[in-house]
């Protein structure tokens, strides 16, 4: 696969859940015309349009009608329907099993439902690779199979596509046209933290940047700065003095859990982004060597987002959470980049026989 040209492979792309942006911009860096994104929350709309030049439709992807989508193309050659439902349910980090009791469930089957009555050329899906075992899946799957598409469904390993995570995701293929499959870069392009945020300015726990506000991290109490200051890299809670750890890891049953509080290591991937990565207890979220927690451009550049990638309007408050949300439930722009260069390479294979033909 070509990784160095940006190509134009007349392909038009419907973005369902489409949150920030992360899925698109990957699709549109890959060449692919993102026309719209669809989301529910109003929190996506500013990122989502900005970055990619791409309406916004804020609406439940439930109430959403095949006719009102095809109202945004423009004279397709290919259509791609894309959509990353909320991963949620079917999440490692949720207790317990999975069941129909969560309403974000029935989100798949409205993605279903408009994959089915579109028709488009090729669907694409993102997601945990807890879903792969669910039926939920394994019926958009079949259903897919039984109206003439081809489906390819893997987990893959985000490293291998220059995402500088050791993130898996569950990612769905299918075409009209015949066999796809993800497409993995023609180098080596996995990155370690240092080679992605080991340049950026130097910044002290609860302060911004001077120059980039989403170049910002959560501020520490006492207790979170004395105990950073006791973690090593790669280390857990387990490195610190006795009077430092928290009671519930005190106890037995909490001596299992030494993936929080954690820092990270300069020469390796990053652990998962999830959406609370600012918080230096929610994970193994530390900065490698500065005592504070990852800044919000951080985690955004460890999701693959570019560094100019805005979230917020010039000037407007920076809500941590809503960043955060943004960020950590996106799919990474590098992921989404080697899906649309495999529908590209499709369609230029297909593009090819037509000729011969
Ligand atoms: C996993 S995130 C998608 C991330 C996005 N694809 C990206 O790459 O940035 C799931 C998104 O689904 C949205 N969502 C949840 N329920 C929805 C619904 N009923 N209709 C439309 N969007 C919904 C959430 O607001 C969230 O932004």
């Amino acid at each position: 696969m070509k990784t160095d040209t940006i190509l134009n492979a007349d392909i038009q792309a419907i973005d369902l859940f489409s949150g920030a942006g992360g899925l698109s911009h990957g699709l549109k860096m890959a060449g692919v015309d993102v026309r719209v994104g669809v989301d529910l929350d109003p929190a996506c709309k500013f990122a989502f349009e900005k970055n990619n030049g791409a309406a916004f439709l804020l609406k439940s992807v439930e109430e959403i009608t095949a006719r009102e989508l095809f109202g945004f193309l423009n004279k397709p050659k290919f259509v791609l329907l894309a959509g990353c439902a909320p991963c949620q349910p079917f999440s490692k980090y949720r207790q317990g099993k999975c069941d129909e009791s969560d309403g974000r469930w029935h989100l798949l089957r409205s993605f279903q439902r408009l994959a089915l009555n579109m028709a488009p050329d090729f669907v694409t899906m993102e997601n945990v690779p807890r879903l792969a075992e669910q039926q939920v899946f394994h019926d958009f799957k079949v259903s897919l199979e039984d109206a003439g598409y081809h489906v390819w469904a893997e987990v893959v390993n985000c490293l291998r596509h220059g995402v500088p995570q050791g993130r898996e995701r569950l990612v769905m293929m299918a075409s009209k046209h015949g066999k796809v499959s993800l497409l993995l870069p023609s180098r080596n392009v996995r990155k370690t933290v240092r080679q992605v945020i080991g340049k950026l300015p130097k910044l002290q726990a609860g302060k911004a940047s001077a120059s980039d506000p989403i170049h910002q991290s959560a501020g520490l109490t006492p207790l979170n700065y004395a105990r950073i200051v006791a973690s090593r890299p790669g280390g857990t809670w387990r490195d610190w003095p006795a009077e430092l750890v928290a009671v519930c890891h005190q106890k037995k049953s909490g001596k299992t859990y030494p993936s929080v509080y954690g820092r990270m290591e300069w020469d390796k991937p990053s652990p998962t982004i999830t959406t609370q990565f600012y918080g230096f207890g929610n994970g193994r979220f530390g900065h490698p060597s500065q005592n504070r927690a990852l800044s919000l451009r951080e985690g955004a550049l460890l999701q693959s987002f570019p560094k100019s990638y805005q979230f917020v309007e010039p000037g407007r408050a920076i809500e941590f959470s809503k960043i955060g949300r943004l960020i950590g439930n996106a799919v990474p722009v590098k992921l989404a980049e080697s899906i649309g260069r495999s529908f590209v390479a499709h369609v230029e294979a297909l593009q090819t026989l037509r000729q011969l033909a």
